[in-house]
């Protein structure tokens, strides 16, 4: 941590929460009557992640902006962690949704949106046959279910530190080197290692490796690692990634939940990625619950051609609102009128804004931390260059500077997404809130080196 004193850091968190406790009476005051009946004081558990001791109730969020309940706004660089990618409640898509609401939700048929969506993924992202699911976890798990039934494969590999959601075969990590389960999952049904082989991003020795037995049904892969700091591919690593599961009769799924921020077709269509199958969701709805597959032509036959697989009962892929009318309305409006290329054009320009905004400051401080950008997405990480692997950049990861920096921000008003140091723009984003963020980056800074 340069010259930062654990003592300084401790004293500085100290204050940053009184100052938290005292500006939030409203939400202390609602999380301790939320104790008495949701488990933990939080409708979901991983909210209790944010720093301060209790979250703060949100009264509002609109555009880049959350308001809560004590009427403090905040410049929100969180985004729903991607979910609010969009801004929230935007306009476009929101008249969509209201009107779909009233016209019916969930009917167990299709709606005539469901074609206009397909038809735009299939340009955005150059795959031909689309399905639907209500989150990413769920795209991925069918994904993953698909891949081992045509193949015959039992198992898939995954990245040491990579996040698909909350799908078993993925919870997994290097512990000095070896697979084991990931520290801390919560009763895996079985020990991770009989499904999933895990090896280190950007190492194509071990990859080649193992995938060389051919029992590797699919390679699942972000096509940049985004839940640990960003970890950008190396050069050439995508061509080697396509050309060795090819020659291993692997299929490859690219998750782009996250790597949408590369651009509208994510990093698959920025780059030229060929995907045997591709999963996303959280944005792709401006916040109303949905994700999706998509697969080759080759994909398709081979799994229609399966005539024992159940695709349509009791066989493992299902979601009885998976496909509901108002997330294709949702879909709909976002791609159409909300995440465009001209949304784009603006997003990613500030996400450059906020890169050499932090950039400088940590120059200028001479701290061995450095920022990296994908898109419209940054991300600042405390260690002098960025990690080549998901092992590297874990290990980087420093518990207590971080919660510092989130809550100091948050009581400066600019949110953080709470598991690391990601700053996300969406079209509704300013660059006066960028510069914003700069500046108490800058006023953490300097109180953290006195
Ligand atoms: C890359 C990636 N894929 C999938 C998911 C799962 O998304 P959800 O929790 O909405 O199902 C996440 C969640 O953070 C993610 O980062």
């Amino acid at each position: 941590m340069g010259s930062i004193g654990r003592d300084r850091l401790a004293a500085l968190m100290a204050r940053e929460e009184r100052l938290f406790v005292e500006a939030h009476p409203r939400s202390r005051a609602l999380f301790v009557r939320a104790r008495g009946s949701l488990l933990g004081g939080v409708p979901m558990s991983w909210m209790t992640r944010w720093p301060g001791g209790f979250p703060v109730f949100v009264r509002e969020a609109s555009g880049a902006t959350v308001t809560d309940v004590d009427g403090h706004a905040y410049v929100d660089l969180c985004l729903g962690d991607t979910g609010a990618m969009t801004g929230h409640a935007p306009a476009a898509a929101m008249e969509a949704v209201a009107a779909q609401a009233r016209r019916g939700i969930t009917t167990m048929l299709p709606s005539e949106d469901a074609l206009w969506v397909g038809e735009e993924l299939q340009r955005r992202f150059g795959l031909p046959y689309w399905q639907f699911t209500l989150t990413a976890t769920d795209a991925n798990r069918f994904a993953i279910r698909l891949a081992r039934e045509i193949t015959g494969r039992p198992k898939i590999l995954v990245f040491n530190y990579c996040y698909h959601g909350t799908v078993d075969e993925t919870l997994i990590t290097l512990q000095d080197r070896v697979a084991a389960g990931r520290p801390g999952s919560v009763g895996p049904p079985v020990d991770p290692r009989l499904t999933t082989k895990l090896v280190e991003f950007n190492d194509v020795g071990a990859l080649e490796a193992a995938l060389a037995p051919g029992d590797v049904a699919c390679v699942l892969a972000e096509p940049a690692l985004t839940n640990v700091g960003i970890v950008l591919p190396r050069p050439g690593y995508h061509d080697a990634l396509r050309a060795l599961t090819r020659r291993s009769g692997s299929l490859l799924v690219i998750d782009e939940t996250h790597c949408i921020c590369a651009g509208p077709g994510g990093y698959t269509r920025a780059y030229g990625l060929e995907p045997d199958v591709l999963t996303i969701g959280k944005p792709i709805g401006s916040g109303i619950p949905c994700g999706t597959f998509g697969v080759t032509r080759e994909v398709a036959d081979r799994i229609l051609s399966r005539a024992d697989a159940d695709y349509v009962d009791a066989g493992g892929i299902g979601g009885t609102l998976a496909g509901n009318a108002l997330s294709l309305a949702a879909m709909r409006a976002t791609l159409e009128r909300v995440l465009t290329e001209a949304a784009y054009a603006r997003m990613i320009p500030l996400a450059e804004r906020f890169a050499s905004g932090v950039e400088a400051v940590i120059d200028r401080a001479r701290l061995p931390w450095h920022v990296t950008r994908l898109g419209c997405r940054a991300e600042y990480l405390f260690q002098p260059r960025p990690p080549e692997n998901g092992g590297e950049a874990a290990a980087a990861r420093d518990e207590a500077l971080d919660a510092f920096m989130h809550l100091f921000a948050l009581n400066r008003g600019v949110l953080l997404t709470p598991f690391h140091n990601m700053a996300l723009m969406s079209p509704a984003t300013s660059a006066e809130q960028v510069d914003r963020h700069t500046a108490v980056f800058a006023e953490a800074v300097e109180a953290l080196l006195g």
